[in-house]
């Protein structure tokens, strides 16, 4: 077996997907996800409903990532799984899983910080694709449900965190805003598709004044409220004849608060290699004025594939298979992190 054949199954269930993949080295030879139509209409995720999915979706959403690989269950070398961070009763249901596997095939099992994968989802190869992962030292603005975090990337497992939300996620924004609009859930990419038919400057939201790279985006939520109360107090329709600009508006404020300090991060690190990672990186305001940005600032910017933004099981197997050329395998008695930390500053330095 040379290095670069490998094959690494992974499994994730941090959240509402249940998700495997198959690669051989960086190459990407299946990419499975099975979402959850169930929590559409609660706002948010339940966390009982998750795991019950996660539990009826395993096996044939692993299943189906083995056929579309063309790959047996024996040949696979490792098997990569999401440890945290997450939701526990989910994060349990792949970890079990994966832990009954690895026993029934005698493969070794490689734990992964989801954080940290979607990071390195910069580094999938997909077949006939030109490959252009990229260089170290990048910025990675990761942007997703539960996190919102600037990372110094000096190498694949040499992250610093450099700033961090210290109230809601980007995307937990996103998702507020829409449900005080009655928008279903996720609300996310709902919100991206009215901002396309909307006037970004109709309404406008104050900018957060948080020191160093730090964000906060629970302001900008409650402004958003109070406008929505205000405006249905003398038109009862106000959302739905505003709904495009309302969606504009907000999400021109949101990604102003990212560049912003993407931005000053670039100019105190001096790193000109730009990576955005996570659910929101699939919003196409971000995608532009990150784009935008790169042309003013001279950055090389790495905006992943659409299939690489949201949660998938491709990011933990690139994971995997860089601790597997580090030889870096977890025992038979790891357990699931919901609050799994990496990169953090010591306080003070
Ligand atoms: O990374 P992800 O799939 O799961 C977590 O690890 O949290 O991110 C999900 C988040 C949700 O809040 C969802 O609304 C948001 O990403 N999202 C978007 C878009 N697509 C997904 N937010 C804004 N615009 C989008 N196009
Ligand atoms: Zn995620």
């Amino acid at each position: 077996m040379s290095e670069c054949n490998v094959k690494i199954l992974a499994i994730e269930s941090s959240c509402d997907d249940t998700c495997a993949a198959v690669l051989s080295g960086t190459m990407l030879l299946s990419n499975v996800v099975a979402g959850q139509q169930v929590h559409h209409d609660y706002g948010g995720v339940v966390p009982e409903l998750a795991s019950r999915a996660h539990q009826q979706n395993i096996v044939p959403v692993v299943d189906i990532a083995l056929k579309k690989a063309g790959v047996k269950k024996e040949e696979i070398d490792a098997i990569a799984l999401t440890k945290g961070p997450g939701l526990m009763g989910s994060l349990l249901v792949g970890v079990s899983f994966a832990k009954a596997l690895s026993i029934g095939l005698n493969r070794p099992l490689i734990e992964v910080n989801h954080m940290q994968a979607h990071i390195l989802s910069h580094f999938i190869q997909t077949p006939n694709e030109e490959y252009s992962p990229p260089a170290f030292p990048f910025l990675c603005l990761t942007v997703s449900g539960g996190h919102t975090q600037i990372v110094l990337v000096k190498d694949y497992f040499d992250m610093q965190i450099l700033g961090q939300t210290l109230d809601d996620a980007a995307g937990e924004a996103f998702d507020k805003a829409a449900k005080i609009m009655t928008l279903p859930y996720p609300g996310g990419p709902l919100v991206d598709k009215f901002a396309k038919e909307g006037n970004p400057k109709a309404f406008s939201f104050p900018t957060p004044h948080i020191t160093a790279l730090d964000f906060s985006f629970s302001g900008l939520k409650t402004s958003f409220l109070y406008l929505i109360r205000d405006g249905k107090i003398n038109n009862p329709n106000f959302v739905e004849e505003h709904k495009n600009d309302l969606c504009a508006s907000f999400q021109y404020r949101v990604v102003s608060i990212l560049i912003d300090k993407i931005t000053r991060a670039a100019e105190e690190t001096g790193v000109k290699e730009i990576a955005i990672a996570g659910g929101v990186a699939a919003n196409s305001g971000l995608r532009n004025a990150l784009q935008e940005a790169a042309g003013r600032h001279n950055w090389k910017v790495y905006i992943p594939k659409m299939q690489y933004c949201t949660d998938n099981a491709a990011m933990i197997g690139i994971t995997g298979y860089f601790k597997f050329l580090r030889s870096e395998f977890a025992g038979i008695d790891l357990v699931p992190n919901a609050r799994f930390e990496f990169g953090r500053t010591p306080a003070g330095s």
